[in-house]
């Protein structure tokens, strides 16, 4: 009856989720390893510069890049629609269906999240030995080069965090009835560089009240914070550890089982290591007792905001997406492809000193040259290089920089992948905002916390 009424057969609704989630090889097993479940296809647009030569092969892979930074031309989102408006009927329902197009790009969204989700578990999941020495506990520990001794900054930046926890947790230990625990949750723990500053300080007797909750994708870091932690004095009873990557951490029945019992959550270099933060902080506030504090520090700038970035003139203020800068009755939209910087201070610091954008891009893209293996003189070429290209007005573009960089050996090459997913302080307030942990007007502890206009702690209570 109801087919005759509408004159015909309704064509069945194409199932939007399912098409998008299929495009990012997302539909396989969850059992199926990961490198197993992408494509060739999929590779060629998430990856571009995969076969590119050393230093520009390591661009790495554009999901990683913060949700926010994921849209006009830049991430992968445009090659991402391209390819999925193959589908003539999808393409059709999209341009004249509103409620279509509506679902499309929420599918879309949370598919690039997905896909940035799984990209960051394989690349940190697997490392093991030499490279967590390379990549996590040798960098960050204090080097003798000649006769100096040099405090790498992730170093720094894990002695303030723990010189900021210590006075609460203390209080919190000292306040403990008989046969209660001062829970500790470590997100992204790694091999300790975070957790071990803040445990060595204590003294024995309150580090035998402390429990720890540690998480991290990169099983061998688990091992070597455990040992670390038991040559401290704690029993294997007090330190939980889990391998479960942070963005999801609440689907682990081990982590859900902590809900609103945590009373202390910290972290370092780690929660910028998914697309989209939000749901991290969301989880936080749901694990977090009332009244316990969050305490973290991470890498950020505004740097990948899009390839090409401008320098939005002076006195102008940039949205948080480098999409427009204003001033007075002034605005002006980037071009398309091109996101602005600002020349003013790094907004939603509110404790000391806080650098330009624009300082944080140029020692951010300048340490790249660094990390990518490149000496001194060679990053001196590129901060000239850079000044010129702002004194002219013109866009930079780290990326056609390093092609011209491959023609130039490095002294060494590196296993670093750029791109990841670093983001200025204010993004991660709004997060903070959306997670219930502050008001409309309530500001958090944001401050740059070492010399370097790259790394920045928060603070912030239930
Ligand atoms: C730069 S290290 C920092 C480790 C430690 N906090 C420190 O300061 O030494 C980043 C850590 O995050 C972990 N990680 C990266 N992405 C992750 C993810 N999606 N889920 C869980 N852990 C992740 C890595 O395995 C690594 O141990």
């Amino acid at each position: 009856m109801k087919r005759f009424l509408l004159g015909g057969r309704v064509p069945k609704k194409p199932n939007i989720r399912r098409i998008v989630f299929k495009e990012f090889g997302l539909l396989a097993p969850k059992k199926v390893p990961f490198k197993e479940k992408t494509t060739q296809e999929l590779h060629r647009f998430l990856r571009p510069y995969e076969e590119a030569k050393y230093p520009t092969r390591m661009a790495g892979d554009k999901t990683k890049l913060p949700i926010e930074f994921q849209r006009h031309g830049w991430g992968i989102t445009p090659e991402a629609i391209a390819n999925l408006l193959k589908n003539k009927r999808l393409a059709r329902l999209v341009a004249t269906d509103p409620v279509i197009r509506e679902e499309f790009t929420r599918a879309l969204r949370d598919a690039i999240v997905e896909r940035g989700i799984l990209a960051y578990e394989e690349e940190w999941a697997g490392l093991k030995g030499e490279d967590i020495k390379k990549r996590v506990v040798g960098r960050a520990m204090p080097q003798k080069i000649g006769k100096k001794v040099v405090k790498p900054t992730p170093y720094l930046a894990n002695k303030f965090n723990s010189q900021l926890a210590l006075p609460e947790i203390r209080k919190g230990i000292a306040k403990l009835k008989k046969g209660q625990h001062y829970v500790i949750l470590d997100i992204g723990c790694g091999a300790g560089g975070t957790i071990l500053p803040i445990v060595e300080k204590l003294s024995p007797k309150e580090r035998s009240r402390l429990k720890l909750l540690l998480v991290d994708i990169m099983e061998a870091g688990l091992k070597e914070v455990r040992k670390e932690l038991k040559r401290l004095g704690l029993k294997d009873d007090q330190i939980i550890t889990v391998r479960e990557n942070i963005a999801t951490m609440l689907r682990n029945p081990k982590i859900k089982e902590f809900m609103g019992k945590v009373n202390f959550v910290t972290s370092g270099a780690a929660i910028h290591h998914t697309p989209d933060v939000t749901p991290i902080f969301s989880a936080v506030y749901k694990l977090l007792a009332k009244g316990g504090t969050f305490c973290f520090w991470d890498w950020g700038h505004a740097a990948w905001r899009a390839e090409r970035l401008l320098v939005a003139p002076k006195g102008a203020i940039v949205d948080p997406t480098g999409r427009y800068w204003s001033r007075g009755i002034h605005e002006k939209e980037a071009p398309k492809e091109h996101a602005f910087i600002s020349r003013e201070a790094t907004k939603a610091v509110t404790v000391g000193w806080a650098p330009t954008e624009l300082q944080g891009v140029k020692i951010m893209l300048q340490t790249w040259i660094s990390l990518l293996g490149y000496g001194k003189e060679e990053q001196a070429r590129f901060a000239k290089w850079f000044d010129t290209q702002v004194k002219k007005g013109a866009p930079i573009n780290f990326l056609e920089y390093l092609k011209k960089l491959e023609k130039k050996k490095p002294e060494y090459e590196t296993p670093f992948l750029f791109w990841e997913g670093h983001k200025p302080p204010e993004l991660y307030v709004e997060a903070l905002r959306r997670s219930g942990f502050l008001s409309e007007k309530g500001l958090p502890y944001v401050r740059y916390s070492t010399q370097s206009p790259l790394l920045y702690q928060i603070k912030v209570k239930k």
